[in-house]
């Protein structure tokens, strides 16, 4: 069955965890996800970003969660990643996603929060999930590049004027994360991750959260955080592991046989994850 956020997060905050987020673009991975969450006992996010709800369509991507939570048996937020507007948003709330991210960061933050509001409010009436985003995060995600320069960290002020206008129930900031496979060892500001969720009050989310190192993940859900996106480092593993079996076997004519691989790469690195994250056992 596929449930909101909220309630998921309440309880990440209280017993100090994070719901690990993970990104699928296909059925493979989708079931990947959710067998590995159900075998660990771990909740999770099953996400697909904008591009990904594009590419498997909204109302496949609603049929294909709800029937693989019933076939293992397990609670399932399925969550729109990064949407990219406020009609996408719409989409997938009415194809039956349980919660939606609207990223507009990139706006100004009047325009950012006058569309997050819209959101919330159309979301809300129907008992969906919302997650917003103050501050540019680095990186590459979708069609979307944000360079060094145009990255800017959450300003405390304006994260705590964000939430109270838009009463969004998860905030994704940046505090040195970013989105891909770091180049240097991120130091995320702790301080300011404090701040932020001291003065809002609300679950708050860690995007790019492929390549930063345990000790501050941990340190990062003792401050607030609630929730983990990961996607680069399950990506990468599955088509590696792809790719080399069909170096090994190139005669192969069956998908079957070169996806297997692929899944077992995929539950491994969503398996250290959640042990990173400190979910497994908190069902
Ligand atoms: O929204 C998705 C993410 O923030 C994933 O980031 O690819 O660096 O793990 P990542
Ligand atoms: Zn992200």
């Amino acid at each position: 069955m596929l449930v909101s956020l909220k309630p998921l997060l309440s309880h990440a905050m209280i017993h100090k965890y994070a719901v690990g987020s993970f990104n699928v673009a296909n059925f493979e991975m989708m079931e990947v996800v959710i067998q590995t969450a159900v075998s660990l006992k771990s909740p999770v996010i099953v996400s697909t970003s904008s591009a990904e709800a594009r590419y498997l369509g909204p109302k496949v991507a609603v049929a294909m969660a709800k029937s693989l939570a019933k076939k293992h048996n397990a609670q399932i937020v399925l969550h729109l990643d990064h949407g990219d507007s406020f009609e996408m948003a719409m989409q997938c709330i009415r194809a039956g996603y349980t919660s939606v991210m609207f990223d507009g960061s990139h706006h100004p933050l009047d325009e950012n929060i006058r569309i997050t509001q819209e959101v919330v409010r159309a979301a809300h009436a129907v008992g969906v999930s919302v997650e917003g985003e103050v501050g540019r995060i680095q990186g590459v995600e979708d069609d979307l590049t944000v360079s060094e320069q145009d990255a800017s960290m959450s300003d405390v002020g304006e994260a705590t004027r964000f939430v109270k206008e838009t009463a969004v129930d998860a905030l994704a900031v940046a505090i040195g994360n970013a989105h891909g496979f770091y180049l240097k060892e991120p130091k995320l500001d702790m301080v300011r991750l404090q701040e932020i969720q001291q003065s809002t009050q609300k679950p708050i989310v860690l995007h790019g959260g492929t390549g930063i190192p345990e000790d501050q993940v941990q340190q990062a859900i003792k401050l607030g955080i609630a929730k983990m996106n990961v996607a680069s480092r399950v990506r990468r593993a599955f088509m590696t592991a792809v790719y080399d079996e069909l170096k090994v076997n190139p005669q192969t004519t069956e998908v079957r046989d070169v996806m297997k691989p692929g899944r077992l790469a995929m539950a491994n690195e969503i398996e250290s994850s959640m042990k990173m994250m400190n979910s497994i056992g908190q069902l």
